[in-house]
C-alpha cells in the first residue's frame, strides 16, 4: 500500500473549563478535523490524504493546533474559516500557510510570548 501524501493531525483533546492551558476542543477542532475530512473526500483524496483527531500536541496555548505530515508544518491558531486556505493552499497545492504558521520560537518550548496569556492571543 503506497505511503498518504499528507498525513495531518489536528488535535481534539478536551480539558476541564477552566484549565490553565486551555484546550481545542473548545475552540471548534472538531468542526476543523471534520471539514479537513469531508474536503479530502469531496477531491477523491481518499488513500492519498489522511486526516486524523490527535491528543494534545502539547501546544495548547496556539490550538487550535495541527500538524501536516510529512512536511511536519505547525499551524496554530486555526479557526474553522482557514480550514478551506489551508486544505486547498498546502494539502492540495503543496504551499504551506505562512500566515497560520508557529513560529520556530513557539514549538515545543517552556516560554513564549503565548504562554500564560490566557489563550486570548492570536498570531502576531
Ligand atoms: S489541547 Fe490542543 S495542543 Fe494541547
Amino acid at each position: 500500500m503506497p505511503e498518504f501524501e499528507k498525513h495531518v493531525f489536528v488535535c481534539t483533546n478536551t480539558r476541564p473549563e477552566g484549565h490553565p492551558r486551555g484546550c481545542c476542543s473548545t475552540k471548534c477542532s472538531n468542526e476543523i478535523r471534520d471539514r479537513l475530512k469531508a474536503l479530502a473526500a469531496r477531491h477523491g483524496l481518499k488513500g492519498k490524504v489522511r486526516i486524523n483527531a490527535a491528543g494534545c500536541l502539547d501546544q495548547c496555548e496556539h490550538g487550535v493546533t495541527l500538524v501536516v505530515y510529512p512536511e511536519a508544518v505547525w499551524y496554530g491558531f486555526v479557526t474553522p474559516d482557514d480550514v478551506d486556505e489551508v486544505f486547498e493552499s498546502h494539502i492540495v497545492g503543496g504551499v504551506p500557510v505562512e500566515r497560520l504558521r508557529l513560529r520556530a520560537e513557539c514549538l515545543n518550548t517552556k516560554q513564549c510570548e503565548h504562554k500564560g496569556a490566557g489563550n486570548k492571543q492570536s498570531l502576531p
